[in-house]
């Protein structure tokens, strides 16, 4: 699957975004080693701050599938005017995924005419994870 299949995978679940009260919709989809993609897009709630990310709403359901590690790459998008990028917790949530296979994904941050490439590890240095716990 190509970069730009990927993306078109975050965009169909933007798509189904559930943010009545932002308004702001985004999609999320991560790309497995083994070819399987799992996507998600972020849920609001009438209690504000119990809103979940497009992204954590993926990890969730990767990890509920029983995915362990394998994530390559992912892509995000959103429908507002800039290139979107993980927020700080979403970081902290997919590296959580992403260390148990001791892989660092590349995240395709789409953007209206560009896609910005970076590794979690350029967005979340010095991670504390799943083996810091000793
Ligand atoms: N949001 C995401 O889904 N992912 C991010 O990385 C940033 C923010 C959502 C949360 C909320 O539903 C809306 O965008 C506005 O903050």
């Amino acid at each position: 699957m190509s970069a730009e299949d990927l993306i078109a995978a975050a965009r169909a679940a933007m798509a189904r975004a559930y943010a009545p009260y932002s308004k702001f919709q985004v999609g999320a989809a991560l790309r497995f080693a083994d070819g399987a993609v799992v996507t998600g897009a972020n849920v609001e709630n009438a209690s504000y701050g119990l809103s979940l990310c497009a992204e954590t709403v993926a990890v969730a359901r990767a990890l509920a599938e029983g995915r362990r590690g394998g994530l390559v790459e992912l892509a995000v998008v959103a429908s507002g005017p800039d290139t979107v990028t993980p927020c700080g917790r979403c970081r902290q949530v997919l590296h959580e995924l992403a260390a148990l296979g001791g892989i660092d994904p590349v995240i395709h941050c789409v953007g209206p005419g560009e896609v910005r490439e970076v590794r979690l590890s350029e967005l979340l240095p010095h991670a504390f994870g799943p083996g810091s716990l000793g």
